[in-house]
């Protein structure tokens, strides 16, 4: 409970601070919450964002390279438990799964203190706005009007007027929906701090790269595909043996945007990490899980992203209506 109070403080404290056109609102957690219902309907007790998804089960072990480097709990070396969940962006649970929309994957590592660290990615590298209120307008310009249908005009004149909410959106034009959950790159997007072994907080991003490479569906196939291979197609993966994902560091430089979700940062140094292991999937164990990604163990510090800040508060409203069935 001190814990939520303190995400809402800092969510209200970082919007103080936020340089905001004189015409706009700060955008609040339950904006967010109310948008997605209209553009996606109300369907009580599933998550209102990426609402169709599977969970997952495996775990994770830093490479010697991130103990050697890092002072963080996550990369001791340790085997660690990990709790999964692939999902399709959106608060549709029967959006079909070869939407060119972004995929997440989200995970929640068991530290053997019984601390939690969360991960919530994206297959886009970068987000769809610089901060929550570009986000939010972008949201509520595509509410479908009384046809049933959002006006692309309004759609077009809000992107021409907000050029940050263009990149994803490029990139989801020109890249092909995954051919697999296993088969996708997985971004932070968001920039974090990592302690090193001097004492020093590193600027860094990271992205999960498959070990079973990255494969897109073709263009006749994103026609031909049924709504939902991407279930099937990881629980046939899996009979195969485990699938596995590298952890990859990015090490920022001073001229590496810390707070701006919608641009990617120039290639940089990476290192490995370590591996993420995905043993089994389709059980129940994500269902009540909120991956929070500002639940984060010792070692790693959450920038000022005023979109990271927001996620905390948004995510538990949603999570709050999911558990109580609304
Ligand atoms: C202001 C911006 C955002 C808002 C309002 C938002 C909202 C939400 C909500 C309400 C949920 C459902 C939470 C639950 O019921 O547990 C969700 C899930 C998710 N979001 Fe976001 N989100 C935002 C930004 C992002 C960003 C930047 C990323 C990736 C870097 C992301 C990745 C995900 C993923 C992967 C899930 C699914 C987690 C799961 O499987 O439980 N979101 N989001």
């Amino acid at each position: 409970m001190h814990k939520l109070s303190g995400y809402f403080l800092a969510t209200a404290v970082s919007f103080a601070a936020l340089p905001l056109a004189a015409d706009t609102k700060p955008a609040q957690p339950n904006d967010f919450i109310e948008v997605f219902a209209k553009l996606f309907g109300e369907h009580k007790g599933i998550r209102k964002g990426h609402a169709k998804g599977v969970c997952a089960v495996g775990d994770f072990t830093a490479s010697a390279e991130a103990t050697a480097r890092f002072d963080a709990a996550l990369f001791s070396g340790a085997t660690l438990p990990v709790t999964y969940r692939f999902s399709m962006a959106g608060g549709n649970p029967n959006v079909p799964d070869y939407a060119r929309a972004p995929r997440g994957l989200a995970a929640q590592f068991n530290l053997p203190d019984g601390s939690k660290h969360n991960i919530a990615t994206l297959t886009t590298p970068v987000f769809g706005a610089k901060d929550p209120e570009n986000f939010l307008g972008l949201l509520q310009a595509s509410v479908p009007g009384a046809d049933g249908k959002p006006d692309m005009a309004k759609v077009q004149a809000f992107r021409t007027a907000h050029p940050d909410t263009q990149p994803q959106a490029q990139w989801l034009a020109v890249n092909p929906p995954p051919w697999s959950y296993t088969t996708a790159e997985y971004f932070g997007i968001h920039t974090f701090y990592l302690a090193d072994k001097s004492g020093e907080n590193i600027k860094i991003r990271w992205h999960l790269q498959p070990k079973d490479g990255i494969k897109g569906l073709t263009d006749a196939e994103v026609v031909q595909q049924n709504a939902n291979f991407l279930n099937d197609r990881l629980n046939q993966r899996l009979k195969d043996g485990m699938v596995e994902f590298d952890w990859i560091i990015s090490l920022g430089e001073a001229s590496d945007s810390e707070n701006d979700p919608s641009v990617q940062w120039p290639a940089r140094p990476t290192l490995n990490a370590g591996t993420l292991r995905i043993k089994a999937s389709g059980d129940a164990s994500c269902n009540n899980i909120n991956f929070d990604p500002n639940v984060l163990s010792r070692g790693f510090t959450a920038s000022d992203d005023p979109v990271l800040r927001m996620r905390s508060p948004a995510y538990a409203i949603s999570f709050g209506k999911r558990l109580s069935g609304q």
